[in-house]
C-alpha cells in the first residue's frame, strides 16, 4: 500500500481534551455492540417527539429505509420552541455579520417569534404541508428563519445556492414544482451589491409553478417588483401573527430537497427526512465538535450547501447552541477578515473547507497573527481530502498547535458526518480517520470484498440518510444501491491504513470537486455543446493547488469554426451563465478528436494525464490511439 512519511505523523489528544470531551470510548463500544440501540438513545436524548416512535428502523423495503417510524415531531419545534421554553430563551441563537459590517444577534426568544411570524406569512400565501418552497438567498438570518418557518408548517424547502445562475435556479424550481420563491434584493460582494433578485427575475420567466415571490430588503439595491407577484418580506412580517402552531410531522416526512450534481447532466434532488436527520446532525455535532453551552460555533459553509443546512442551522439550533454566520468575501476589506471576526465574536469552534485553508496559507501567516485566536479550541474541515501540508498549516497557525482538527467525511446524501475523528481519537493529517459511532463503512473491491484500496461503501442504513431522489426512486436505486447491492455506494475511492484509518482519495465517478463544490462533468459538457460552435466536449478535473480540482474542457468544434482566444472566453462565459461562476472551466482545449474506448466511452483518465502533464497512460483500449498524441500536442500549445 502507498505510504508517505507524512502519513506516519500521529497527533494524540491531550489529557485535558479527553477529560472534557462529550464523547467517551464507552460510547464507541456501546454503538459497536448495539448500533440501533445507540441511535435509539441518541433520538431519545436529542429529539422531542410529539408521539413516540414504534420502530427505530424499518428496513422492510430496502433501500427505502425509514427511521423512527410511527413517531411524530417537528423540526422547528426542536430548534426554537424547546429553547424558548427554557433558560436558554435569551441566549444568542444566531449571530450574523454582513460584509459591510452590519451585525445581528437573534436570541432563541427572538428567533422563535420571527419563525412563527414567517410561518404565518407562508400560510397566508397559501403554502400547505408538503408544498415546496424555493430559497435563493444570501447568508442572512432571514434564510434560517425561512427554513425553520417551512419546517414549522411542514413545507419542504429547496435552497438554491446564491452563486448558481438563473438557469440553474429555474431548473431546480421546475423539478420541485415550487410554489413560492424567497429571495433578496441583493447582497454585498467586495463592497458592491450583487443583484440576486435580477437573476431570480430571469429564472421566473420560465417557472410556471411559482405563485408568489417574497423579497428580503438586504443590500438596498434598485430592483424590479412585479405587481401582484412580488412581496416585501418586511411588509408581510409587519402584520403577521406571533404564534403559529407547529405541524405534527411524521418522523419520516420529507424535510427538504437539496440539489446536487451526479454523473448525468441533470442535478439530483436529494430528499431528506425529519427525525433521523435531526438525530444524526445533533449527535455528530455534540460528539465531534464537542459543543458546550459556552461555545460559539462558526461553520463557514453557505446555507445553500448541505454543510450549511446541517451545521449552520439545524444541528446547532436543535442543540441550543450559538451559531455564527457571515455573508461576504473572505478577504474584504483585507485578508484577515475571517480572523478579525473570529476574534471579535469569540469563536471557539471553527469549521471550514480545505480550499479556504489553502487560500489562507497562500496569503501567509501575518493575517491570522494580527488577531488573538486563543479562544479557539477545536477546528474542522470538510468538502474534499485535505492535503497534509494544509492540515499542518491550519493546525499550527490557526489552532496554535492545541486544537484538534476534525476532518469530517460526508456528503449531501448522508446528511451528517459519517467518517470523522472525535476529540479523543489520535489524528493523522489527511485522513478522516474512523466511522462515527453507529456508522458502518468499508472499503471494497469490484466484487464487494474488503480491501485496503477500493471503493468506499456504507454497509448499513444511518439515520440522516437521504430518503430518495425527488420524483425519481429509480435514480436513487441506480445511483447508490445497484453497484454493491445491499451497500450504499458513495462514489468515492478510499484507502485503509495499518491503523484502520480511512483515507478518502476522491470521486471515482464523473463528478468534480471544485473548491469543495460538486459539479457533474456531464452538466458542464451539456452547457458547452449548447454553443453553436461546439460539436462535442469532454470535461475533466485537473489538479489545482487552491481549488483542489479545476474544470478543464476538451472541445471539438463543428466544421467551419476555428478555435481562438475569443471563443475560449465565450465558452467559459457561457458555462458561467448556464450553471454558475464556479463551473467555468479554467482551460479550454480545442481538439480534433477525443480518446474513446471501443464502446464509445470517453477516457477521462487519459485526458487528465494530458491536462496534468503526465506521460500518457495505457492507450491500448483506445479506438484511435493516435488521437492521444494529437490532443497532447494541442494541449501543449494552448492559450492560457
Ligand atoms: O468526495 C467526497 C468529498 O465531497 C463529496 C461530497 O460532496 P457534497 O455532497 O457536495 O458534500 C460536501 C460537504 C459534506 C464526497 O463524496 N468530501 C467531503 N468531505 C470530505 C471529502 N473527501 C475527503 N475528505 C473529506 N473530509
Amino acid at each position: 500500500m502507498e505510504k508517505t512519511a507524512l502519513e506516519d505523523r500521529v497527533f494524540y489528544p491531550s489529557e485535558e481534551v479527553v477529560k472534557n470531551a462529550n464523547i467517551t470510548q464507552e460510547i464507541y463500544e456501546e454503538a459497536k455492540k448495539d448500533r440501533l440501540g445507540f441511535w435509539k438513545r441518541m433520538a431519545d436524548e436529542l429529539v422531542t417527539f410529539f408521539k413516540p416512535y414504534e420502530k427505530v428502523l424499518d428496513d422492510s423495503n430496502p433501500p427505502f429505509f425509514r427511521w423512527f417510524t410511527g413517531g411524530t415531531t417537528n423540526v422547528s419545534y426542536n430548534c426554537v420552541d424547546r429553547h424558548y421554553n427554557s433558560p436558554k430563551r435569551n441566549k444568542a441563537a444566531l449571530c450574523y455579520e454582513s460584509e459591510i459590517g452590519r451585525k445581528v444577534i437573534l436570541t432563541y426568544r427572538e428567533l422563535y417569534v420571527e419563525v412563527n411570524k414567517f410561518a404565518n406569512v407562508l400560510k397566508g400565501l397559501g403554502v400547505k404541508k408538503g408544498d415546496r418552497v424555493c430559497l435563493y438567498m444570501p447568508m442572512i438570518p432571514e434564510c434560517a428563519i425561512a427554513m425553520l418557518a417551512c419546517t414549522r408548517i411542514g413545507a419542504i424547502h429547496s435552497i438554491v445556492f446564491g452563486g448558481f445562475s438563473s438557469e440553474s435556479l429555474a431548473d431546480r424550481i421546475n423539478d420541485a414544482t415550487a410554489k413560492i420563491l424567497i429571495t433578496a434584493d441583493g447582497n454585498f460582494r467586495r463592497g458592491t451589491p450583487f443583484p440576486l433578485k435580477n437573476n431570480a427575475d430571469v429564472a421566473l420567466q420560465s417557472t410556471p409553478s411559482i405563485e408568489k415571490v417574497v423579497v428580503v430588503k438586504n443590500a438596498g439595491n434598485e430592483i424590479n417588483m412585479v405587481e401582484g407577484r412580488d412581496l416585501w418580506y418586511h411588509d408581510l412580517m409587519a402584520t403577521a401573527d406571533k404564534y403559529c402552531p407547529p405541524e405534527e410531522m411524521e418522523a419520516d416526512a420529507p424535510l427538504f430537497i437539496l440539489y446536487t450534481s451526479g454523473s448525468t447532466g441533470k442535478p439530483k434532488g436529494v430528499q431528506h427526512t425529519t427525525a433521523g436527520y435531526l438525530t444524526q446532525v445533533q449527535a455528530t455535532l455534540k460528539y465531534v465538535f464537542d459543543l458546550k453551552e459556552t461555545d460559539t460555533f462558526w461553520c463557514t459553509a453557505d446555507i445553500g450547501w448541505i454543510t450549511g443546512h446541517s451545521y449552520v442551522v439545524y444541528g446547532p439550533l436543535a442543540l441550543g447552541m450559538t451559531s455564527f454566520m457571515y455573508d461576504g468575501t473572505i478577504d474584504y476589506p483585507d485578508k484577515d477578515r475571517m480572523w478579525d471576526m473570529a476574534e471579535r465574536w469569540g469563536v471557539t469552534v471553527f469549521y471550514t473547507a480545505p480550499t479556504a485553508i489553502r487560500t489562507f496559507m497562500k496569503w501567509g501567516t501575518e493575517y491570522p497573527k494580527k488577531h488573538d485566536l486563543s479562544q479557539l479550541r477545536l477546528l474542522g474541515t470538510v468538502g474534499e481530502p485535505i492535503n497534509p501540508e494544509a492540515w499542518m498549516w491550519y493546525y499550527e497557525n490557526i489552532g496554535g498547535g492545541r486544537c484538534p482538527i476534525m476532518d469530517t467525511w460526508w456528503q449531501t446524501e448522508t446528511g451528517g458526518f459519517m467518517i470523522t475523528p472525535t476529540p479523543i481519537i489520535p489524528l493523522k493529517p489527511g485522513t478522516a480517520t474512523i466511522p462515527f459511532p453507529g456508522i458502518e463503512v468499508d472499503v471494497v473491491d469490484e466484487n464487494k470484498q474488503p480491501t485496503d484500496r477500493g471503493y468506499l461503501v456504507v454497509k448499513s442504513p444511518w439515520p440522516s440518510m437521504l430518503m430518495t431522489i425527488w420524483g425519481d426512486d429509480n435514480r436513487y436505486i441506480d445511483q447508490y444501491w445497484k453497484r454493491f447491492g445491499d451497500m450504499y455506494f458513495a462514489g468515492d475511492g478510499a484507502k485503509r491504513d495499518e491503523m484502520g484509518y480511512i483515507w478518502v482519495t476522491g470521486r471515482v465517478d464523473d463528478v468534480l470537486n471544485v473548491s469543495g463544490h460538486r459539479l457533474g462533468t456531464a452538466e458542464i459538457e451539456s452547457a458547452l455543446v449548447e454553443c453553436e460552435e461546439v460539436a462535442e466536449a469532454a470535461v475533466i478535473g485537473k489538479k489545482h493547488d487552491v481549488k483542489g480540482e479545476a474544470p478543464c474542457a476538451f472541445v471539438i468544434l463543428k466544421d467551419g469554426f476555428t478555435g481562438s482566444p475569443e471563443l475560449v472566453d465565450k465558452l467559459k462565459k457561457h458555462v458561467g451563465v448556464k450553471i454558475g461562476p464556479i463551473a467555468r472551466p479554467d482551460d479550454i482545449i480545442f481538439t480534433a478528436s477525443l480518446p474513446k474506448t471501443r464502446s464509445g466511452k470517453i477516457m477521462r483518465r487519459l485526458l487528465r494525464d494530458i491536462a496534468e502533464g503526465r506521460a500518457l497512460g495505457d492507450v491500448t483500449t483506445l479506438a484511435d490511439p493516435g488521437a492521444m498524441q494529437e490532443i497532447a500536442a494541442q494541449y501543449a500549445g494552448k492559450e492560457d
